[in-house]
Order: structure tokens, then C-alpha cells, then sequence
């Protein structure tokens, strides 16, 4: 049985209040779930201000994580407005994003900045969920192999083989996120199926790295994209803002898990 992930990306929503209410009540319904929680890896990722009230409000016995969604790759200096890998980690954080789509097209990071952060985030001993995926350009010219074997092979390109076991992937494809236009399952699994050989090919086979999608995930819809064979989770925007509907991917990923 494979090892299920559900990372909750909040992007610029959840004041620290609200961040606080969703974990609270996250909280009582997982507590006490060992097993699933072995079994599925739960991680939000609030906007930085959120992220110690997010800390503070989940109970220990809940294996739920918090990542940042973003953070630089200098160490430290005249960055207004930046905040480091360190302290990402510094505040208790086990998980940060790279690249995500909005990054890319929204403040224009190219791959070589991606690769850069990818690289700082795992000298700093973060998990790092490297984001790629085409727009829609893209995929109605035929490019979606394209496009995810350029974004993932510059990423890739100066890393260590050790390396890979700090890394998840996360195909979010630009033209599903937060549209309501999910992938097709099959397509999903094309291009997550080559992002896990694409993976193995740079960092070998062990441990396997974890490939997520993302783009339009919700209850509905979140088994059949688990059920692909190279698709070992959910990276959701809009679903993860209610506790509800995040919580109602949990219970759909809990009756494959146990
Ligand atoms: P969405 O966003 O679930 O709202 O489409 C996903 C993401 O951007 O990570």
C-alpha cells in the first residue's frame, strides 16, 4: 500500500485567528487516528504570519505539519522583504514549496531561481515540494512533456543523489489551479509517470520520491486521482480553506488507508 500525502496550501488567505480555528478543529477529529495518521502525511502550508499560531493550535498527538509556501535562497542580508530557508526552519517548519506556479508567472522566478531555492531548502534540512507544470498554451501546442522535463531537469541539475530524499514532487498543472478544471486522471498519471522516472533517473530508486497533483483537487474528485499509479497525493488550494472539505479529503484518502 502506498504511503498517501495531503498538503494543504493556503497561498494569501487564513489571518492568524482563522489559521488558528482550522487546526483546532483539524485537531479533535484526527486525534487519535494512529494508524491513518501513519499512513497519510497531512502538511498545511499558511502564509508566514499564520505559520506559529498554526504551530501552537495543533495538538501534539496530531501528526499534522506546517511548511512555508515560499523562502529565499541567500542566507541572510539586504533582502527586504525576504525570508530565509533557516528561518523557515528556525520557526517550525519541516516543509517549504518551490516554484509554484503563481511564484513562476505571478513574480516572475525562472527555473534558475526555482533551482536555487530547491537547492537552499534542502541544505537547510527542509522538505522541499519542487512545483512544475504547463499552462494551457502549453498543453494545446503539445508541449506538457516539454515544459515538465525543462522545469524538472533544471531543478534537478546540481543536486547530489542524497539529495532526493528531501524532495516531493507536485504536478500542478497552471490551467487547473483554481479553476475547477481538474486533470483527467490519465492525464495526470502521464506526466506524474514521468516525473517519477525523470526522478529516478537523477536520484535512483530509493527511497521513492513522492509525486503529488495538484490543480482543482477536491472531495470529489481526489480518489480517482490517487488511484493512478504514479500519484501518491493531493497538493489542494481552494478545498484546504474550509475544514470541512479538507477534512473530507482526509476521510475519502482514510478508506484506501485502512
Ligand atoms: P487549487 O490550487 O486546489 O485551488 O486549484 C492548488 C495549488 O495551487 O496548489
Amino acid at each position: 500500500m502506498k504511503k498517501i500525502y495531503l498538503y494543504g496550501n493556503w497561498k494569501m488567505n487564513m489571518l492568524p485567528f482563522e489559521g488558528e480555528e482550522f487546526c483546532r478543529t483539524l485537531g479533535n477529529k484526527m486525534q487519535g487516528d494512529i494508524y491513518s495518521s501513519e499512513m497519510i502525511q497531512v502538511c498545511l502550508f499558511p502564509p508566514f504570519l499564520s505559520i506559529p499560531e498554526v504551530l501552537k493550535s495543533l495538538p501534539e498527538d496530531v501528526p499534522v505539519t506546517c511548511g512555508a509556501q515560499d523562502g529565499y535562497f541567500e542566507d541572510r542580508g539586504a533582502f527586504t522583504g525576504e525570508v530565509s530557508m533557516d528561518m523557515v526552519k528556525a520557526v517550525g517548519c519541516s516543509h517549504v514549496l518551490a516554484g509554484h506556479s503563481e511564484r513562476r508567472h505571478i513574480f516572475g522566478e525562472s527555473n534558475e531561481i526555482v533551482a536555487k531555492k530547491l537547492a537552499k531548502a534542502l541544505e537547510a534540512g527542509l522538505k522541499a515540494v519542487l512545483c512544475f507544470g504547463e499552462t494551457l498554451d502549453e498543453r494545446e501546442s503539445g508541449k506538457t512533456l516539454a515544459v515538465a522535463r525543462e522545469q524538472l531537469e533544471s531543478a534537478f541539475s546540481g543536486l547530489e543523489k542524497d539529495k532526493g530524499c528531501g524532495i516531493i514532487l507536485a504536478y500542478e498543472p497552471v490551467w487547473a489551479i483554481g479553476t475547477g478544471k481538474n486533470a483527467r486522471p490519465e492525464d495526470a498519471q502521464e506526466v506524474c509517470g514521468f516525473a517519477a522516472k525523470m526522478a529516478e533517473e537523477h536520484f535512483g530508486t530509493h527511497p521513492k520520491i513522492p509525486v503529488l497533483y495538484g490543480g482543482s483537487v477536491k472531495e470529489s474528485n481526489a480518489l480517482d486521482l490517487l488511484s493512478q499509479h504514479d500519484i501518491d497525493g493531493a497538493l489542494v488550494g481552494g478545498a484546504s480553506l474550509k475544514v470541512d472539505s479538507f477534512l473530507g479529503i482526509y476521510e475519502n484518502y482514510r478508506t484506501i488507508s485502512v
